[in-house]
């Protein structure tokens, strides 16, 4: 089942997503979330409940963000003629997803404070008349995020061995779960957070306090789902090697799900990485060498290339 099964006249043709074999690493499947309409998995969830507040007569939107949220709520808003207002943590965000929430009519208001300081807010601002909050605690996104687990299922033609992806608020990784156990399946699931939450370079999950902590905490203790604890440097090695051996470009907290898996060792099976977000979502974390310039004859490219 497709999320558009579930809204329609909203949809900007979000969800399938490809699921690629990786070259270098045997049984072990990308599912390139990047390719949502925003260039980001929030698109799944976000067109559910962007429509669900406009058929409710909403005003406008609002959400916290670290980016890729604002991006698809501005989106999904724009299209349902609804105002869409954004929170992000001031100076914390990637400059690209401020400019799609901007490009998309959003009010981007930078908060001086974190990405939970903004949540709360948007929590007080979502309980105002003709506001509706859109962040992940509004069960509507939650229910359109569980079709990645029926696409993977599909596409797939088997049970995954391992699921792996980022837990940032742990949205997604409830969802994810919701959505096999709905399906009938349980592969393991094991999802990567950043060790310094509230300061990795991993700007998409830089998030103290996860809203759904616990929840994800109750489907550790049940069994379901595994959390691994990454380093910065884990993080940078994963997403690296991502872009060199597999030319897959994702956003850094896109690389903790490859991360965790390497880290718990795992290395056979038919396992499945999700990567959440697209790499230009976060150009700034290439980095700017500087730039080579050469003259414009095939001898000067061919001297630069010894
Ligand atoms: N990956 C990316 C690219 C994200 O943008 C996020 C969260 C996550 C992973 C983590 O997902 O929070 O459901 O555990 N981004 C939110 C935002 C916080 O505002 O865009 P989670």
């Amino acid at each position: 089942m497709g999320v558009t099964a579930v809204a329609s006249w909203l949809s900007l043709g979000e969800g399938s997503t490809p699921l690629v074999e990786a070259r270098r690493t045997s049984g072990l499947h990308l599912k390139l979330e990047g390719l949502n309409p925003t260039g980001s998995f929030k698109d799944r969830g976000m067109v559910v409940a962007v429509e669900r507040a406009a058929e409710r007569g909403a005003r406008a939107v609002v959400c916290a963000s670290t980016g890729n949220t604002a991006a698809s709520a501005a989106a999904y808003a724009a299209r349902a003629g609804l105002e869409a207002v954004v929170l992000t943590p001031a100076g914390a965000t990637a400059g690209p997803k401020r400019a799609q929430a901007r490009a998309a009519g959003a009010r981007v208001l930078e908060i001086e404070g974190t990405f939970d300081d903004a949540l709360r807010l948007c929590r007080e601002l979502g309980a105002r008349d003709g506001f509706v909050l859109v962040n992940s605690v509004n069960p509507d996104r939650i229910a359109g995020q569980k079709s990645v687990a029926f696409e993977i299922l599909e596409q797939l033609g088997s049970v995954p061995d391992v699921v792996a992806l980022p837990f940032g608020g742990g949205g997604n990784v409830s969802a994810v779960a919701a959505g096999f156990a709905e399906a009938g399946v349980a592969p393991r699931i094991v999802v990567g957070e950043a060790a310094e939450r509230a300061t990795t370079w991993a700007s998409a999950i830089r998030i103290g306090e996860p809203a759904h902590a616990e929840h994800v905490a109750e489907l550790v203790a049940a069994g379901r789902v595994e959390v691994v604890t990454l380093s910065e440097d884990e993080l940078r090695v994963a997403w690296s090697r991502l872009a060199h051996e597999e030319g897959a470009f994702c956003e850094p907290a896109s690389a903790a799900g490859v991360a965790a898996l390497a880290k718990l060792g795992i290395d056979d099976g038919v396992n499945v990485a999700i990567l959440t977000g697209h790499g230009l979502k976060d150009t700034a974390a290439v980095g700017e060498p500087p730039a080579e310039t050469v003259a414009a004859t095939l001898d000067a490219v061919l001297e630069a290339l010894r």
